[in-house]
């Protein structure tokens, strides 16, 4: 166990050679991601959104001004070395997909169609009795699920040789799935195998690639809210081959709003008594999400957000009778661009209530694509860094963070941000930043 409060930092290895980024799925959100890197390469776009390429990192006193860039700070796989490979039941290529997805304008994706074409998704561990709204051709088949994980390290070892990548690291883009409790066999990694073994229902397509991935050492980030590597035997996995995982759920649009305007609330200590939040949205995903079991699982990702914020069992008077209520509706016409309507009650001195409306015409892969990035990017860094297991620091991601067993999740953005900075400063033996302030006040020096 390193010592928390030591300044020595951590011994990282370099980012040197070539990052593969392996994508579950190749929909949306993965091609928006694929286009926006490639994008950038050429110089055609800037990676807005994107924490580990944009932002700056504070170092010392206020007075030292020393502000680097993240990517500056901590070594980063760089993006000129990124290689993509993906699965998908859906045989399309990357540039035919991101064309059908309707995310980008035919301006923007037309001048990367060359590479883009040059991806096209391996066949794919997929089941309908998991994603019930989806019909796909381009399929493993194998006998046991444990056959069907072997297949996937081969592809994984294949692209590894083919691309002459130095590391790998693999984030889930693909549907939700129907929504699963833990089971029995999720204790451990050798009843996970044995379910792997009979075909056990309660092994999801996720948990194949999941325990692939572990297995051949590849980070795992998850960004859909299927349970996936958040069961005891992923955990008991991931620390025995010493790798990094994450999850669950990409925090975009309407959570990442909520996620913003809640710790303002309780900072102000007004009270809540309503949420009612209501989206249309028109792609694939929202085809998917109109499947009930789909929709729990999502639904289940969403509704704790609000409550972990607020905590209602320390602040009754404030958040003891909150109704909060998601709805997410399929609307074809509206494609990509989701529309989020919330309705929040909240109420001020002496009890008076206010409402406030927000329409957020959002469009959601573009708010994950840079998530895609900077978590490819950062479980690289935590890998080489040493880190294993679940990386409660990139909880900045999520819409619904995965953390050790008995831990309440880190909601809010902004406590997530400075728990992810301040893991930068302490893996590079920076000293933590604790906003404190009186050293710049003579008495206190
Ligand atoms: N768009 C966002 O902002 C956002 C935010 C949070 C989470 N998510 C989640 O990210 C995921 C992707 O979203 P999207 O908008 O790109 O959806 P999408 O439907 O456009 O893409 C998902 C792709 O995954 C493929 N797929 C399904 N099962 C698969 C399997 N077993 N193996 C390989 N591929 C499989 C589908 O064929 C599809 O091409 C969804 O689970 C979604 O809930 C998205």
């Amino acid at each position: 166990m390193n010592d928390l409060h030591a300044q020595a930092g951590l011994e990282i290895a370099p980012a040197e050679g070539k990052l593969g980024v392996l994508l579950v799925g190749l929909g949306a959100v993965a091609t928006t991601f694929i286009a926006g890197v490639e994008a950038i390469r050429q110089g055609r776009s800037k990676p807005i959104g994107s924490l580990t390429q944009m932002s700056t990192i504070r170092l010392g006193k206020r007075t030292e001004r020393q502000t680097p860039l993240v990517k500056e700070f901590v070594p980063l796989a760089d993006l000129a070395d990124i290689e993509f490979a993906a699965w998908d039941p859906i045989p399309d290529d990357a540039y035919e997909s991101a064309r059908v997805c309707g995310v980008l304008r035919p301006e923007d994706l037309d001048p990367l169609a060359e590479f883009m074409r040059g991806i096209r998704p391996m066949p794919a561990v997929f089941d309908r009795q998991y994603v019930k709204k989806l019909e796909g051709t381009n399929v493993k088949s194998g006998a046991t699920k444990l056959d069907l994980a072997e297949q996937l390290r081969e592809d994984i070892r294949r692209f590894k040789e083919e691309k002459a990548c130095d590391r790998l690291v693999l984030v889930w883009c693909a549907s939700t799935e129907v929504f699963m409790r833990p089971h029995e066999v999720h204790r451990s990694v050798e009843s996970l195998e044995a379910a792997m073994r009979e075909n056990h229902d309660a092994v999801a397509p996720s948990m194949i690639y999941a325990y692939a991935a572990l297995r051949e050492g590849v980070p795992f980030a998850n960004g859909a809210p299927n349970l996936t590597v958040d069961i005891p035997a992923m955990i008991e996995l991931a620390g025995e081959r010493g790798v990094p995982i994450g999850g669950k759920d990409f925090k975009t649009g309407q959570t990442l709003m909520k996620t913003i305007l809640a710790p303002g609330f309780k900072a102000r200590m007004l009270g809540l008594s309503g949420w009612f939040s209501t989206n249309i949205l028109g792609n694939r995903d929202g085809e998917v999400l109109d499947d009930p079991e789909s929709f729990k699982t999502k639904e289940e990702s969403k509704l704790g957000v609000i409550e972990h914020i607020l905590q209602p069992e320390m602040y009754p008077d404030l958040y003891g009778d909150i109704y909060h209520k998601v709805r997410i509706n399929y609307y074809p016409p509206r494609g990509d661009n989701k529309e989020g309507w919330d309705n929040i009650d909240i109420f001020g001195w002496m009890g008076y209530p206010m409402q406030i409306k927000i329409d957020f015409l959002c469009r959601d892969s573009i708010l994950a694509a840079p998530i895609v990035l900077d978590l490819a990017l950062l479980m690289d860094l935590a890998k080489r860094a040493g880190l294993h297991g679940i990386q409660e620091w990139l909880s900045f991601y999520f819409k619904s963070p995965q953390v050790a067993e008995g831990l309440d999740p880190e909601h809010d953005l902004f406590i997530q941000q400075l728990k992810l900075k301040n893991t930068l400063r302490w893996m590079m033996g920076e000293e933590q930043i604790t906003h404190l302030g009186v050293e710049y006040y003579g008495d206190y020096q």
